[in-house]
């Protein structure tokens, strides 16, 4: 019955069509590495809870793996809990209960082999595993090694795979490392890097926006676009996470992973077909495409920023060296705007403005295309401000749609224009909710789709870019942190960047 609810709510997926891979997951037992962590119990339990209402779990089983001293019976109450959180939309108690029955327990430290063995021999059946690590990257190598030496990573029956969470090495050499570590264990094929961004909906709509219109690609180059616009501004500060925060930064945190990954999307030439390959190769070739910034460039082509005390959504907040766990001197950065620019002959000249930062006015992750003004200005007196330039927007949250702004005749005797918009919103054109990205993520690695996880050389390629801006400023000690007040829009210096005719979109 399950199973039919699965086809009835629409669970292929288009980018497959044609492949013939099914999106119905065959038998096979997810062990969670992390079972009581904030990732598990805000975002995996949810999303496989929905993917249970949705028929899609009838063969999966959930096993936890802690060295708490907990029994399938206590783990089952634990995560019965975990679905009357407020993360998880209303559904029957019933459908929890089931939900909860599938679900087991190993009691086990990382480092300890009894963990595996019971992995090996009690869990034999089904074959397929996938594990997931939803622990600190420094547990990563342990359990790695011992999946690996228990005959875990073979897949001589069945198969079996692994998913690992961010952050992947703190620099180019320290995630080769733990690229090689995985991969002595997980052939390539075998492991899955998650970047939750790739999940979601408005995500994935970029290349189909893209490559499923014929009007777009003909315009989509420095023939037609000044330059592009790319911003991930959230209004939270970092919480309880201040000791994570202070060794990554922005850079580290959101730069080198989400917003690298946006970038690729909006620059990449169309891939041959849908292949996960096919479409990994196109992105890294936007990777290898970057202009490094190092040392010489960063003061001209960087900012950074610091949040201070300041007023978000009316509550007072403290600066970023108030914050737990935080140095009083600290010198992270909470904000970071870089212009990338790519050597290829489409964008040649056309400028990549990225931009994020924590605790600024209001959460909104966008990306705005700016097409060049028309040739012959024969309207601009009609305008306060001359002949505005068109933009097309990709709200990917909140209010997820997409947004086209184009120049009108006002009505009325005199000729005077102004800029009006065409808005797609996913909320009143599909009229559901949109998944969580975890669900559709864990989905494909439980089908065996890796096309929404990042392949090791595009890992590479990213950090290789990172770790000359970061190396940039550590060397040149520049551009010098810029202090903005929690609740604006930034550090100014950032307008810097843009130049005198250009200017950042409203946050
Ligand atoms: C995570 C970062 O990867 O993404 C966080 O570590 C950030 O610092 C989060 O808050 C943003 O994700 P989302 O989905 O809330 O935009």
């Amino acid at each position: 019955m399950l199973e039919n609810v699965a086809a009835s709510v629409g669970l292929e997926n288009p980018l497959l069509l044609g492949l013939g891979l099914s999106r119905e997951p065959q038998p096979l037992t997810l062990f969670i590495f992390g079972a009581s962590g904030d990732l598990t119990r805000r975002k995996l339990i949810p999303a496989l809870f929905s993917l249970f209402t949705k028929g899609a779990m009838s063969r999966v089983r959930i096993v936890g793996f802690a060295r708490r001293e907990w029994t399938d019976q206590s783990y089952r109450k634990l995560v019965r809990e975990m679905l009357d959180s407020e993360d998880v939309p209303e559904a029957p108690g019933e459908l929890k209960d089931a939900f909860v029955e599938n679900v087991g327990f190993i009691r086990s430290s990382f480092e300890s082999p009894d963990g595996y063995r019971i992995i090996r021999d009690k869990y034999a059946d089904p074959v397929n595993r996938i594990f997931y690590l939803a622990t600190p990257p420094d547990s990563y190598e342990v359990i790695i090694g011992h999946l690996h030496r228990a005959g875990l990573s073979d897949q001589t029956s069945g198969f079996a795979r692994i998913i690992v969470e961010k952050p992947l090495g703190r620099d180019l050499a320290s995630a080769r490392a733990l690229n090689d570590h995985i991969a002595a264990a997980f052939p390539e094929q075998q492991t899955y890097r998650i970047d939750h961004y790739l999940g979601k909906e408005t995500v994935q709509n970029i290349m189909l926006m893209r490559f499923g219109n014929g009007i777009f690609e003909p315009v989509w180059n420095n023939g037609y676009i000044d330059h592009v616009q790319i911003t991930m501004a959230e209004t939270i500060g970092i919480g309880s996470r201040g000791r994570y925060y202070e060794q990554a930064g922005a850079l580290r945190d959101m730069m080198q992973n989400h917003m690298m990954q946006l970038l690729c999307l909006v620059a990449m030439e169309p891939p041959v077909d849908l292949r996960p390959d096919s479409i990994h190769e196109e992105k890294v070739k936007v990777l290898k495409s970057i202009v490094p910034i190092g040392a010489e460039k960063v003061a001209t082509e960087t900012v950074r920023g610091q949040y201070a005390h300041g007023i978000v959504d009316g509550t007072d907040v403290p600066g970023y060296r108030q914050e737990q766990d935080v140095s009083p001197a600290s010198s992270t950065e909470t904000f970071a705007a870089l212009r990338v620019r790519l050597d290829s002959w489409r964008w040649a000249g056309v400028p990549f403005l990225l931009r994020t930062g924590k605790r600024l006015s209001r959460r909104t992750t966008e990306i705005s295309i700016h097409f060049k003004r028309p040739p012959l200005l024969l309207f601009a007196d009609r305008h306060p401000a001359g002949t505005p330039p068109n933009v097309l927007t990709f709200r990917i949250q909140p209010q997820e749609g997409i947004m086209m702004g184009f120049n009108s005749k006002i009505p009325g005797p005199s000729t005077d224009m102004r800029t009006v918009n065409m808005d797609f919103s996913y909320g009143s054109a599909f009229g559901e909710e949109l998944p969580d990205a975890y669900e559709r993520l864990l989905l494909d690695a439980m089908v065996g789709d890796s096309t929404l996880y990042m392949r090791k050389d595009e890992v590479d390629s990213a950090w290789a870019f990172i770790t000359e801006v970061l190396g940039g400023w550590a060397d040149s000690g520049l551009p010098t942190l810029s202090f903005y007040r929690s609740g604006s829009s930034g550090p100014e210096a950032a307008t810097g960047l843009l130049g005198a005719e250009r200017k950042w979109r409203r946050l």
